[in-house]
C-alpha cells in the first residue's frame, strides 16, 4: 500500500516563488508515490483572517488554481476544503486536552507569527485569540485525520510538527496506540531570499515574485532587485555573491550561464542592467508555462470547483474512517 502524505496550505494569496521552490517542487516530485492529501486549510487561514471571509474564499480556489499550475495532477492528489471536514475540528476538540496552554506559547512558529501580527493580537500579543494560540492543534488533527505519514513542509513548519507528534504519543499513551507519528519531509532549499536580500519571500514582506506575475510586474520587480552595493559603475568588479539577481540566475537559469554570470560580474565585465535583463528574460521563460497550464483552469473554473468537490468527497471518507478508531479508542463511539 502506498503511504500517506497530508500537508496543507493557506489559502490567503497566491504562491510566489517561495512556495514554489520550497514544498511545491517536491509535491510535484512525491505525487506520483504517495497517496497525497493536500489541504487547502481555509479555518487555519481564517484563524488570523477571521474578519476578511471574504480574502480566504477568493483564495481557496486561486491557491488551488496555482498548485494545478505548477504540475500537480489532480488524479493523483486528492485537493481538499478543510472547512468541509468536520472530523478536523471534532478532532482538534478532543486534542486540546493533550496540550498545555503554556507549551502552545512556547511554540517558535506561533510565537513569531504573533510578533508579525501586532496589529491584530495586540503589541504584546495581550489580544491573543483561543483559535490562533490553538492552530498548532487544529493542525495535528489536520495530519492526523488522514493518518498522514509523511508530511512536506518548510522549515518554519517544524515546530508545529513536532507539536503533532507529542500530541500523537500522548494520545497512544492515553488511549491505546491509534495514530501514527507523522514525519516532516523538508525541500532541499526550504526557504528562497526576497527580492530585497530578506532571508524570506512573503507577501508581508513585499520582496515576492508570483507565479501570475506578467512580464512588466517581473520586469519591475527584478529592476528593483538587490544588487552588490559596491559595485557603483558598469565596469566596476563586484561581488555576486552579495546580489540577489545573481541568487535568481542561480534558480531559473542555466548552470553554465551562472557561472559566466558570476566569472564576469567578479571581472568588471557585465554590468548590473544587462545582468537584470537577462535574468528578466529567464525567469519570464520559467513562469510561461506554469501561467499557460493555469490560463486552462482561469477559463474553465468549474474544472477547480470539480477537483475540490471530488477531492473533498475522497477526503471525507478517509476521515470519517479514522474517526472511528478515534472514537473507539476513546470510548465515545456510542
Ligand atoms: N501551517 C501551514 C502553513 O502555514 C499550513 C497547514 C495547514 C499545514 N494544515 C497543515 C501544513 C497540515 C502541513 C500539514 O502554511
Ligand atoms: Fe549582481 Fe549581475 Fe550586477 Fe553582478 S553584474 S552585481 S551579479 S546584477
Amino acid at each position: 500500500m502506498k503511504k500517506t502524505i497530508l500537508t496543507g496550505l493557506r489559502p490567503t494569496g497566491n504562491l510566489h516563488l517561495g512556495h514554489f521552490f520550497g514544498a511545491g517542487q517536491n509535491y510535484i516530485k512525491l505525487q506520483d508515490d504517495y497517496q497525497f492529501y493536500l489541504e487547502i486549510a481555509d479555518v487555519q487561514a481564517l484563524t488570523d483572517n477571521f474578519n476578511n471571509p471574504e480574502k480566504v474564499r477568493k483564495n481557496v480556489k486561486e491557491i488551488t488554481a496555482d498548485l494545478l499550475a505548477i504540475g500537480l495532477n489532480p488524479e493523483k492528489v486528492n485537493f481538499f476544503i478543510q472547512s468541509q471536514i468536520p472530523e478536523i475540528a471534532e478532532l482538534t476538540v478532543f486534542y486540546s486536552n493533550l496540550v498545555t496552554v503554556s507549551r502552545l506559547q512556547r511554540n517558535p512558529t506561533v510565537k513569531a507569527e504573533i510578533a508579525q501580527k501586532k496589529e491584530l493580537f495586540g503589541e504584546k500579543g495581550e489580544s491573543i485569540t483561543y483559535g490562533f494560540l490553538g492552530y498548532p492543534v487544529s493542525q495535528a488533527a489536520d495530519i492526523t485525520a488522514f493518518d498522514g505519514e509523511l508530511v512536506p513542509v518548510g522549515d518554519d513548519q517544524l515546530p508545529l510538527l513536532e507539536q503533532c507528534r507529542e500530541i500523537v504519543r500522548k494520545f497512544n499513551a492515553i488511549y491505546g496506540v491509534t495514530l501514527k507519528e507523522p514525519t516532516p519531509y523538508l525541500s532541499k532549499t526550504t526557504r528562497i531570499k526576497g527580492l530585497d536580500g530578506n532571508e524570506k519571500m512573503g507577501k508581508s514582506l513585499g520582496n515576492a515574485i508570483y507565479l501570475i506575475d506578467e512580464e512588466e510586474t517581473v520586469t519591475k520587480k527584478i529592476m528593483g532587485a538587490v544588487t552588490d552595493p559596491e559595485k557603483i559603475k558598469k565596469d566596476d568588479p563586484a561581488n555576486p555573491e552579495k546580489c540577489m539577481v545573481y541568487y535568481y540566475h542561480n534558480l531559473v537559469n542555466s548552470e553554465e550561464n551562472c557561472r559566466l554570470v558570476c566569472e564576469e560580474c567578479k571581472k568588471g565585465a557585465r554590468g548590473c542592467v544587462a545582468c537584470k535583463k537577462e535574468l528578466i528574460t529567464h525567469m519570464n521563460e520559467f513562469l510561461k508555462p506554469i501561467q499557460e497550464r493555469r490560463k486552462k483552469y482561469e477559463e474553465n473554473p468549474e474544472l477547480i470547483e470539480e477537483i475540490l468537490k471530488k477531492g473533498t468527497e475522497k477526503a471525507k471518507e478517509k476521515a470519517r474512517m479514522q474517526m472511528k478508531k478515534v472514537k473507539e479508542a476513546m470510548k465515545i463511539d456510542y
